[in-house]
């Protein structure tokens, strides 16, 4: 038993009297929060490769095993029906399992120059400029959407593509150089004529860690940033994209894919099933080959069950965000403030406050550090794809995260930028920005040498 000192005691309880119930409780200002927390209170604090792999916190037992039903189903390879786990694969595909292009739930990266695609986790979206009666990008007759470039079954691929890059130097004020290399995609071996015209969209994969506050962003803080920057000046105004809900049946706010294509994670990880790995789901009950001449009923659709594809959708929800690093370095300290001053922040907002979820508590009322406006801005015409989606021109794109971009090597291996990964360092992805961006690419080129690579030790702290 503990003896208290009844004279310490009573010293103990004046200090804690003063200590705690006279003072107020006062505001939290920003300024006092702990920068490493991009992800709020589900940040996670590994930084080696299982860095973009981290459940949420908090999820109980039930929970945690829907996540890492999940998680397994995410890198399961599909294979042909009849099988007994995982059957279904194409017969038109791009990729054999979410994990394939999203390798360590990271980012993906372009086809190996010169040489025909294979399995990649990349993909080129198609449109004649056409829209359907929802607003979408029209089919291509033959081909849909997507330039499907596997199959299985006897079936045919749709066809094939390479890219080829052309180097350009870029010259620095300073005189220092730069080699950016632009790309072309060409589409070889197509089953059928390919129809001239078509608009060819290149889309690598991007990381998919935080996308559950992300989504829990509110579309009236979405709308707000809009609308701000379009009142005030000094900010750069970025358009939300409204794409079909095929859930809800009405047009939505967007918020996921390159240029803010899908609404829900949801959506867009039906719609992956569908499209890139040939997998029919209560979403998207047709083959990706519907109304082509390939298409026929296997009568097996779904070809994933409603339980899993809830498991898979739960899991890409509730994936923690990396915590910063070296935030106290003065280089970093010194990026940040030119990151500020040279209008990055302006579209990769810093700070954003996620909306009341009482569903999912995790992401409710939480202060996260993404570095998007989850808007579309106009990058010019070097970034341009000339395909359109929405309200989104052939020049917008959506702001990318870049929470965890430091990391990327480390998870990946490797480090490709941009919606087609034609930037391999960050130093190439902010020189290829323009229209939009093009003041904040301006005052980055004009800064001395070591300032440019305070921003990039900035950009790695991330
Ligand atoms: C062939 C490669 C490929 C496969 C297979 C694939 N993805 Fe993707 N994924 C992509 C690309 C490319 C994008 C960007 C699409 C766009 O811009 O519209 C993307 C986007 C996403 C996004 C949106 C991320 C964001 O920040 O906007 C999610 C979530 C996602 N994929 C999940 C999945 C899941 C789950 C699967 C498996 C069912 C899957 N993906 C299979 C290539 C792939
Ligand atoms: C007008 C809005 C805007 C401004 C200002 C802006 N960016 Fe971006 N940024 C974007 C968009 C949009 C993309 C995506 C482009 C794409 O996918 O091709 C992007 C992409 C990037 C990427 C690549 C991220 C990835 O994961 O591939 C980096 C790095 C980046 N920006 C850094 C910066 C820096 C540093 C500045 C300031 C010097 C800056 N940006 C200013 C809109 C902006």
């Amino acid at each position: 038993m503990v003896i208290v000192n009844s004279k310490y005691f009573y010293v103990l309880a004046v200090v804690l009297f003063f200590s705690t119930s006279c003072r107020k409780a006062k505001d939290f200002p920003e300024s006092e929060q702990d920068p490493r927390l991009s992800g709020g209170s589900q940040t996670t604090f590994n930084n080696g490769s299982g860095a973009f792999d981290q459940s949420f916190f908090g999820l109980n037992a039930h929970d945690q095993l829907i996540h890492d039903i999940g998680d397994t189903k995410f890198s399961s390879a599909f294979v042909t029906a009849p099988a007994h786990v995982n059957p279904g694969i194409g017969p038109l595909f791009n990729n054999i399992s979410c994990g394939s292009c999203h390798p360590s739930q990271g980012s993906g990266s372009p086809p190996q120059a010169g040489q025909n695609a294979g399995l990649e986790s990349f993909f080129l979206l198609l449109s004649n400029g056409g829209v359907d009666a929802r607003g979408a990008p029209a089919d291509v007759p033959g081909f849909g959407n997507q330039l499907q470039n596997n199959s299985s079954y006897g079936k045919q691929k749709e066809g094939d593509y390479n890219v080829t890059y052309t180097n350009q130097t870029f010259t620095y004020p300073d005189g220092t150089t730069a080699i950016l290399r632009a790309p072309t995609y060409n589409i070889v071996n197509t089953y059928l004529p390919f129809p001239a015209n078509t608009k060819v969209s290149p889309r690598m994969a991007p990381s998919v860690f935080g996308l559950g506050l992300l989504e829990n962003i509110g579309d009236a803080t979405i709308i707000a940033m809009s609308t701000q920057a379009q009142t005030d000046t000094n900010m750069i105004a970025g358009l939300p994209n409204y794409v079909w809900d095929v859930v809800k049946n009405k047009l939505a706010v967007g918020r996921f894919g390159h240029k803010c294509e899908r609404p829900t994670i949801e959506q867009q990880v039906a719609e992956a099933l569908q499209q890139d790995i040939g997998i029919t789901n209560k979403l998207f009950p047709n083959e990706n080959s519907y109304g082509q001449p390939q298409y026929y009923d296997d009568g097996l659709s779904p070809e994933i069950n409603d339980s899993t594809l809830n498991a898979l959708v739960y899991y890409m929800r509730t994936i923690a965000v990396p915590a910063r690093r070296n935030v106290t370095d003065a280089t970093v300290l010194r990026g940040e403030q030119l990151f500020k001053q040279a209008k990055c922040a302006g579209c990769h907002r810093q700070t954003i406050v996620t909306d009341v979820n009482i569903t999912l508590p995790q992401v409710s009322n939480q202060t996260i550090h993404p570095y998007t406006d989850l808007l579309l801005h106009d990058l010019g015409p070097g970034l341009a794809d000339g395909r359109a989606v929405y309200n989104a021109s052939g020049q917008d794109w959506r702001t990318c995260p870049l929470w965890g971009i430091g990391l990327t090597q480390i998870v990946t291996g490797q480090t490709t930028f941009l919606h087609d990964g034609r930037a391999t360092t960050l130093e190439q992805a902010i020189l290829w920005h323009g229209g939009q961006a093009n003041y904040s690419k301006v005052f980055f080129t004009h800064l001395p040498k070591n300032d440019r690579d305070a921003v990039i030790a900035f950009l790695n702290s991330l």
